[in-house]
């Protein structure tokens, strides 16, 4: 099949990864309404054709935290990226990075921030949760600020894993799921051997220094459980203030006063999120939380969005909805399943090509005219 949307690397994906690394990428928490809402909603999105406007130069880069990239989007945090392809992450962010697109390395990456860093010829953001083990924080950010990280994104909806089934069935949460993911893996054995074998070593690689002898994979979902810090709040930002000093950027808003709070607390930017619908389900989706967003933090910060975007077209209207930035988040991992590093950089070019055909359509021709207005 030749690949031309996120949707054909989905399949290629679902074909090419074991059961309990496809299940955690494309699953989402309880019924999965969120995530289907994000989807649904942001297609469902109106835009106003128009016609006979010069659109034979259209220009798709723009400047996020005073760096210019070529697209409006960035490869947002996933986690375990680096089983989805041999040292996952790194391929995806020299990829991304050569279509002028920085990634946002996750906490819970394989690949620790400095062998990634190394990968990319543009600085990395770093995503960053917060365990209790309060002393590895400075330890942590500092690694960060040494990778050149160009700007600290702090989840805040993640206090606990939200209730995700499939993680259940598959085997990736709960102790003693180990064989069941051996028999899976060698279900698949491209998969066995190109990323279970040769892309070892396997391991929370961020967390190394407090995980000692173990991987943080025996039991990922329990690990998150048992170790992210569910006492965190407003007040702790100073601390991570204390440690960063540029920009930092909090990830998983969905309500507008949070919004103003984040940007009393002085965050840089937001990323409007609900955590691709895998925390709490039942919750709007961004495409319906944006626009709230957007009036209630009025320009104070960068806005940037997540949530079932799948095409250039979804970036468009995300941009028409009131963000600044894209992150994609499923999208990439899918083309870096399929196809690797190769596969990020066709993803990174279908969502260019989709992008500029959904300006030219709209009649615009920067990326900082898109607004409100092509919206029908
Ligand atoms: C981690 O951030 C996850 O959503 O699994």
């Amino acid at each position: 099949m030749r690949i031309s949307s996120a949707l054909d690397f989905r399949e290629a994906a679902r074909r090419r990864l074991p059961r309990f690394l496809f299940d955690y990428v494309d699953g989402a928490a309880y019924a999965e309404a969120t995530a289907r809402r994000n989807v649904d909603d942001l297609a469902a999105v109106e835009l106003r054709q128009r016609v006979l406007v010069d659109v034979s130069r259209i220009d798709l880069s723009t400047t996020l935290f005073g760096a210019l990239q070529a697209l409006p989007v960035m490869l947002g945090p996933v986690g375990l990226a680096g089983l989805y392809a041999r040292r996952g992450e790194a391929q995806a962010a020299r990829a991304a990075a050569a279509k002028g697109v920085p990634l946002c390395l996750s906490s819970m990456a394989v690949c620790a921030l400095p062998e990634v860093a190394a990968a990319s010829s543009l600085p990395l953001w770093f995503q960053l949760y917060v365990i209790k083990d309060r002393g590895f924080l400075a330890e942590l950010l500092a690694v960060a600020r040494d990778a050149g990280c160009a700007g600290l994104m702090l989840t805040v909806d993640l206090p606990m894993p939200g209730a995700r089934y499939r993680d259940l069935h598959s085997g990736l949460a709960g102790p003693n799921a180990r064989r069941r993911r051996l028999a899976q893996a060698l279900a698949h054995p491209r998969w066995a051997w190109d990323v279970g074998l040769r892309g070892r070593p396997h391991g929370l690689g961020n967390f190394a220094a407090v995980l000692g002898r173990k991987s943080g994979l025996e039991d990922y979902v329990g690990w998150i459980g048992r170790n992210f810090d569910a006492s965190l709040t407003w007040r702790d930002l100073d601390a991570i203030r204390a440690h960063w000093s540029g920009p930092l950027v909090i990830k998983g808003i969905l309500d507008p006063e949070d919004a103003r709070r984040a940007v009393d607390e002085g965050a840089d930017g937001i990323v409007v999120s609900n955590h691709g619908g895998r925390q709490l389900d039942g919750v709007p989706s961004t495409a319906r939380a944006l626009p709230i967003i957007a009036e209630a933090v009025g320009g104070r910060a960068t806005l940037l969005v997540d949530g079932g975007v799948r095409s250039g077209l979804d970036v468009l209207r995300m941009l028409a909805l009131g963000a600044q930035g894209v992150l994609l988040g499923r999208a990439w991992a899918y083309a870096l399943a399929a196809g690797g590093g190769a596969g990020v950089a066709r993803l990174l070019d279908i969502v260019a090509a989709e992008l500029r055909i959904g300006m030219a359509l709209t009649g615009v021709a920067r990326v900082e005219d898109i607004g409100r207005s092509i919206l029908a």
